[in-house]
């Protein structure tokens, strides 16, 4: 029996590398935990909070992703936000994932930077017993705010550097470039952490050039825009960079116009290593096998396997574990031709 193009790409072994865990938050437990905590919610039902999602840019959308977030008390409320975004992920043949997470948002409202750590490595250990699925956690720092506010944030992460991954950078991208954070970046990779950052999102091409020069990144979130720049794209290729693509993200904001004109498949044919990733899934309509079908009728189903080979090789596992998964996506493929 051949395999429907939808068991194929859930099928894949996939890694995801670009999912804030605040933008794992389906309304539905939105307004769980609003009732739990005593918190009022600005929406009437859970159509109404559907019906609010309508963004035509990255702020619109952000200012209701912080509004959310501020259901988010306990350490067990994130390790149900984590737990319930495992188990979709793993649904979906992701067998790793490398989740962000915003601690200013919940700091700033007064949670202990410990709660949200504590919530977080909890669902992550559940998710291994459960669904024999690791991850890794990448603390991202807010780009709106100061260098200042970042480094002390640093701070309050030292007791637990042995459990991040990286750090990244997210929310307004335009006006606030890598630039303003190269010596944030700078100490976290004395401590060894991996280094992230979203760039060329709304951004330029120049900021993606900031955050290889600057922030000196060991990966790039997004990067749609660096595609300007011919240049740029060559050197993204030849050091091997590793693009988190967001396809129903791009949608959602107006990145792109049109799905059927995503740059996807031109990423892959410039012979970069892009992957494909949900970023907020509860906010942009759909889960990682949700934004493979989405881009799937651009690509042959080579490219949607070198998309998971890719999210393996971008991933930040030791690479004795790397390889042992995309051994796996190659299994799959030989195993299932088109
Ligand atoms: N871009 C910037 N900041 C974000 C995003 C994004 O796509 N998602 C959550 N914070
Ligand atoms: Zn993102």
């Amino acid at each position: 029996m051949t395999m429907t193009l939808d068991e194929f790409i859930v099928g894949l072994p996939k890694a995801e590398l670009h999912i804030h865990i605040e933008g794992s938050l389906e309304p539905e437990m939105m307004f769980a935990l609003a009732k739990r905590n005593g918190i009022a919610t600005p929406y009437a039902d859970v159509e109404a909070v559907r019906a609010a999602y309508s963004f035509s840019r990255l702020q619109d959308f952000l200012d209701l992703y912080y509004q959310g977030a501020a259901v988010l008390m306990t350490a067990e409320d994130f390790r149900d936000l984590a737990l319930a975004y495992f188990d979709r992920a793993a649904a979906d043949g992701v067998v790793h994932a490398e989740i962000f997470f915003d601690p200013q948002t919940h700091t700033s409202r007064g949670v202990p930077f410990q709660t949200v750590m504590d919530g977080l490595l909890a669902g992550m250990a559940a998710a291994k017993t459960r669904h024999g699925m690791t991850s890794g956690l990448i603390l991202c720092f807010l780009r709106h705010l100061s260098e200042a506010e970042a480094l002390e944030t640093l701070e309050q992460a030292r007791p637990w550097l042995d459990r991040l991954a990286g750090v990244g950078l997210d929310s307004s991208e335009v006006g606030h470039p890598p630039e303003k954070f190269a010596r944030v970046f700078a100490a976290a990779g004395e401590l060894g952490l991996k280094r992230v950052a979203h760039a060329g999102e709304e951004g330029p091409p120049a900021y993606v050039r900031e955050a290889l020069d600057l922030l000196h990144v060991d990966r790039l979130d997004h990067g749609n825009r660096a595609l300007e720049d011919q240049t740029l794209v060559a050197r993204l290729a030849a050091e091997a960079m590793t693009l988190t693509v967001c396809p129903l993200s791009n949608l959602k904001l107006c990145v792109v116009d049109d799905m059927a004109a995503h740059p996807i498949g031109r990423m892959l044919r410039a012979g970069l290593r892009a992957t494909v990733n949900s970023d907020d899934p509860a906010y942009f309509g759909g889960y990682v096998a949700d934004n493979y079908r989405a881009v799937a009728p651009l690509l042959s189903r080579t490219e949607l396997v070198d998309l998971a080979r890719n999210s393996f090789l971008g991933s930040f596992l030791p690479l004795e574990d790397s390889a042992r998964h995309v051994a796996a996506v190659d299994a799959f493929a030989a195993a299932n031709p088109a």
